[in-house]
């Protein structure tokens, strides 16, 4: 019985299958319904002693799966094949696999990713936040009063249905969300798309992305906030002339812009702040204890100056012969 079984299995690994028509012969052969020899031997299993049949059994399963695997191959590499019936037809391994493109990650996407990595680095953690906002998280809670010209229909994009629901304004939206959750200590990094009812030009445009850090702890200061934007702008640009300048934000006090000094230019870059104590109370944090600082920086304006363009359109045409010049370092 081994030997016949030897001889079998030879006989399915020698047996050449170039055609359709010598797979339908080596189907037949081996597994056809009534002469096939391992139907056949199948069929024998019931006359062997009850103890061999075991051993048999798994044999003979395992010469059915050998028959059928090849009979898969086969049919996996000429599935494409237009010539199945060509008896000449013939699997050639030699020919080159059909090559997948690969794209490249988005000159924004790879600063974001810089920033998030930077920002872990010093204890930050990540979170996300939604670009559909409510009234409240996106001016109220920040202090933003009433008649503010931000909530004005010309910059903001309300839902014409409910005018409680708009496209966020800015990420600062995200502080709100994260400290009525959770108590600090903490620092948070947000990145995401922004929008604004603006015309569209080199500058600026009705969507952008902010990237949203805020520290709240106790006895954080206005120098922890100059350090953090210190070691942002150096680990981005190397040396880099940077000045802040008095502002003022609502939910800040108090408030200064940041700008870079590129191309005998100023350029800004991002607000900042810290935390006013009104915001504090609005999400329940006790000011007499705690204190923060929050900045809001501005990613294509970062990107104008790193890749050195000067329209930031240049980020959302797809142009894939721009895009893919990048490459996931700068
Ligand atoms: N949210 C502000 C803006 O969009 C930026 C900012 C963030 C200012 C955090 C201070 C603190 O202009």
């Amino acid at each position: 019985m081994d030997k016949k079984i030897e001889k079998i299995k030879k006989e399915i690994k020698c047996f050449h299958i170039k055609t359709y028509d010598d797979l339908e012969t080596f189907r037949i052969k081996f597994l056809g319904k009534k002469k096939g020899i391992i139907t056949i031997l199948f069929k024998e299993l019931s006359k062997i002693h009850i103890h061999k049949r075991k051993i048999f059994g798994k044999i003979i399963n395992e010469l059915k799966k050998e028959t059928q695997n090849k009979i898969n191959i086969f049919h996996y590499k000429y599935k494409n094949d237009d010539h199945k019936n060509d008896k000449d037809a013939k699997f050639d391994p030699t020919i080159p696999g059909k090559s997948v493109e690969i794209g490249s990650r988005h000159p924004l996407s790879i600063l974001n990713n810089r920033i998030i990595d930077l920002f872990m680095k010093i204890g930050f953690t990540y979170v996300d936040g939604p670009e559909i906002e409510d009234d409240w998280h996106n001016f109220t809670a920040l202090n933003i009063p009433i008649f503010h010209p931000s909530r004005d229909m010309q910059d903001t994009f309300f839902l014409c249905k409910n005018p409680d629901i708009l496209l966020r304004t800015h990420t600062s939206s995200v502080q709100i969300r994260y400290m009525k959750k959770h108590k600090p200590p903490f620092r948070i990094l947000s990145i995401g798309k922004v929008y604004r009812n603006e015309t569209i030009s080199s500058r600026s445009n009705f969507m952008f992305h902010q990237a949203e850090g805020f520290y709240i702890d106790k006895k954080v200061s206005f120098s922890n906030l100059k350090q953090t934007i210190h070691y942002l702008i150096t680990s981005l640009f190397g040396k880099a002339k940077i000045r802040f300048r008095p502002s003022y934000f609502p939910f800040t006090e108090p408030s200064a812009e940041v700008d870079i000094y590129c191309n005998n230019e100023w350029i800004e870059i991002m607000g900042c702040g810290m935390v006013d104590p009104q915001v504090f109370k609005n999400v329940n944090i006790d000011a007499e204890i705690y204190s923060g600082f929050a900045f809001g920086l501005g990613i294509e304006r970062l990107a104008l100056i790193i890749y050195k363009m000067k329209d930031i359109r240049i980020y959302f045409d797809n142009d894939i012969r721009f895009l893919k010049q990048f490459k996931s370092e700068f």
